[in-house]
């Protein structure tokens, strides 16, 4: 479906816990994080029926692509399962997952029989101080063994998340460009968000980036025209490697008038735009005991309100802005 500015909504973000087991700096706090109930007797979260309802409607609107997010996703028991019936929605023909890697080694053989397309792993160094320093935990030797694991899937389209934190993995920027280089794998460097624990950090700029990596690894970025996926993110080829670098510049590259997405929740609520709390509580419309008709309506409605842009550079001073933390919407 179109929204009132003329874009084309098909792609949704799906987060299906906001339950993670690593702590990043700029995404939950180190204690007292506050999960939402997950227990059958008090389900915070969408359940397994509810999310495969929700996604008919989405389908019956035009939504073809499913991105499933956390938290961790692969933190949530039922994933595999879930999965699997969400891909088995009619008019879903695309399903891919971004997940730490931390667990992707062990599930990974179900999640592609459950018709996973395509994997991002988020891993912000490739050494194991800055690792944990940014993590807050040691799982790198497990992150990594989720990326060879990939691998080994030649049909799984691999991709590769870095966020660049002045001081804490400057230095590892280049050595995770390098993974791209012998590894039919793509390496996507994402520019810190003002959203949550984000606001905290300064963003560093693609430009600083790119120039970090050019003198590095001595070589220049050529800009590529393709698409590689479904969001984002724009790519460069460089000479002698198999794979693409990437980057999502979300602050000096404002992408909004592509924007193709929206965000579910895990708690349930239809958010159309990162930065906002606007949308709609289908959580609350699902278990009130509302129709198909009723939550499609709802979800039309929802998107076709969709806000025209983000506005990062302001300071935010409206209700409507975002308090939720980037582990509950999805990232
Ligand atoms: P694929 O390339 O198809 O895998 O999709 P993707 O890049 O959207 O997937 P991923 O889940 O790996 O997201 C990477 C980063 O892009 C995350 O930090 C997201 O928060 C960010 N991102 C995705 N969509 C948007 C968006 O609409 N707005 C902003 N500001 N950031 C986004
Ligand atoms: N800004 C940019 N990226 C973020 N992520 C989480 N929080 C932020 C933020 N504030 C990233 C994670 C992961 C992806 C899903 O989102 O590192 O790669
Ligand atoms: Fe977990 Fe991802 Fe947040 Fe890191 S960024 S704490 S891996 S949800």
């Amino acid at each position: 479906m179109q929204d009132c500015h003329g874009r084309t909504i098909d792609y949704i973000r799906i987060s299906v816990t906001d339950k993670c087991n690593l702590r990043c700096v700029y995404c939950m706090p180190e204690k007292s994080v506050t999960e939402k109930a997950h227990c059958d007797r008090e389900q915070q979260i969408l359940t397994q029926d509810e999310l495969e309802r929700l996604c008919r409607c989405f389908a019956r609107l035009g939504i073809s692509k499913i991105k499933i997010t956390g938290g961790e996703p692969l933190m949530r028991r039922d994933v595999t399962a879930l999965i699997s019936r969400l891909k088995a929605v009619p008019g879903i023909d695309n399903l891919t997952l971004t997940t730490n890697g931390v667990l992707l080694k062990e599930q990974l053989p179900y999640l592609v029989e459950a018709g996973v397309d395509a994997v991002n792993i988020s891993i912000d160094s490739l050494d194991e101080q800055s690792y944990e320093q940014i993590s807050r935990r040691k799982e790198l030797k497990r992150t990594l063994e989720g990326i060879e694991a990939a691998l080994s899937y030649p049909d799984l389209v691999v991709k590769i998340n870095c966020v660049p934190l002045k001081g804490m993995n400057d230095r590892q920027l280049a050595d995770i460009a390098l993974l791209a280089k012998t590894r039919n794998i793509h390496v996507r460097f994402i520019e810190m968000m003002p959203i949550g624990f984000g606001k905290q950090f300064a963003c560093q700029t693609e430009e600083e980036i790119k120039h970090i990596l050019e003198a590095e690894l001595g070589k220049e970025l050529t800009p590529y025209k393709g698409r590689l996926g479904n969001g984002p993110s724009h790519y460069y080829s460089v000479e002698g490697f198999q794979g693409k670098l990437g980057f999502i510049s979300a602050v000096s590259h404002k992408f909004c008038s592509e924007c193709n997405r929206v965000r579910l929740t895990c708690g349930g609520f239809l958010k159309t735009c990162l930065q906002y709390n606007i949308g709609c509580d289908l959580l609350a419309l699902l278990r009130g005991g509302a129709s198909d008709e009723q939550l499609t309506d709802a979800v039309y409605q929802t998107i076709y309100n969709k806000p025209l842009c983000h506005h990062f550079d302001e300071p935010a001073a409206d209700s409507d802005t975002e308090q939720r933390s980037m582990s509950e919407i999805g990232g």
